[in-house]
């Protein structure tokens, strides 16, 4: 009797995880494991945060999620590449480890944050949330992370603290974007973003550190990066070095750029046209229909509060 030995097929880890997510991983493994060799971080802590424990958190929809491959593969991200495709390419090599989060400003307990403290200090949840673009496209995204005002929380904000202003790395050397020149935008660097206290303060305001189950690809805005859903994607600044509490309404980079085009507060709001482009419908990422866009981006019951009394064709 012969018995046909057949050797399974070589599967490639690539086909299994998603390229990015994996290269994000073992970047993430190797700071790690760099960390655990010099003595700086017990080894069943490493285990933890290489494997991202969450639970599903509060306000996430139902509607179905992008795709992994488009959420990592149509990206904005100017420091690597105007163009969507670019990131996923030029952000390959991007290194996120060792990384700090200053968080200080107007605060009793001004802290530099190292990104594995991060990690593992806050309970991290899933959130489905929607991600609308300026540019009139969205995506359903299963982002890991917890609120930004936990950390906040953490270094005691002081009476003087208004507004909270969001800072990206600046490094040329490893962002191609900030050089200038051929693959330069009108943007200046570093870019930076912000809040009104009480947006920063509000539950669905999220620093991401992973999405879709893993670590954040670099492309995405690894390794932490906020998420507003109720507000246009380029409030969601991508990571990040420094969070400042401040008393006086920071810049912003699109508002810096383009001041009649993009404001501080870039609430999603179908009324308020894009002096260029409606912003009535979107299309959202993998499908072809355009739908309807909701005021706040569909968050109108948690949010609109935050505005009562507000003209929001001036705030806009
Ligand atoms: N953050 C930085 N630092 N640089 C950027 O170019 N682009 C913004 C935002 N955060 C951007 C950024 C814009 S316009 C959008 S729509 C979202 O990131 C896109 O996030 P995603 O690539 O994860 O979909």
């Amino acid at each position: 009797m012969a018995i046909l030995l057949r050797k399974p097929p070589a599967v490639r880890s690539d086909e299994i995880t998603d390229p990015a997510v994996y290269r994000a991983r073992r970047q993430f493994l190797r700071g790690g494991a760099a960390a655990a060799l010099a003595g700086l971080l017990p080894r069943d802590l490493l285990a933890a945060a290489a494997r991202l424990k969450f639970s599903k958190g509060p306000f996430s929809t139902d509607e179905s999620k992008t795709s992994l491959k488009d959420v990592t593969r149509y990206n904005n991200f100017y420091e690597f590449s105007t163009d969507k495709s670019g990131p996923a390419k030029l952000a390959q090599d991007f290194k996120t480890r060792p990384w700090t989060v200053a968080v200080g400003g107007a605060a009793e307990k001004p802290t530099r944050f190292g990104i594995e403290d991060l990690l593992t200090r806050f309970d991290l949840e899933e959130r489905v949330y929607r991600l609308r673009c300026v540019e009139a496209w969205s995506m359903v995204v299963p982002w890991i992370g917890f609120p930004l005002h936990k950390l906040l929380a953490a270094v005691a904000p002081t009476s003087q603290a208004k507004y909270v202003a969001f800072e990206t790395l600046h490094d040329p050397e490893q962002m191609p974007g900030q050089r200038g020149g051929l693959f330069g935008s009108s943007l200046d660097w570093p870019y930076v973003e912000g809040l009104r206290m009480d947006e920063a303060m509000h539950p669905l305001t999220l620093l991401a550190v992973g999405l879709y189950g893993d670590v954040l690809p670099n492309q995405n805005g690894a390794p932490i990066r906020l998420v507003v859903p109720w507000k246009y994607g380029f409030k969601s600044i991508k990571s990040i070095v420094r969070i400042s509490l401040v008393s006086q309404q920071p810049p912003t980079s699109w508002n810096l750029t383009a001041p009649g085009e993009y404001g501080f507060y870039a609430n999603v709001n179908p009324k308020v046209p894009h002096p260029r482009w409606s912003q009535a419908r979107e299309r959202r990422i993998g499908e072809f229909r355009k739908r309807p866009t909701l005021p706040f981006n569909g968050y109108a019951d948690e949010v609109a509060h935050l505005y009562r009394g507000m003209d929001l064709r001036k705030y806009f």
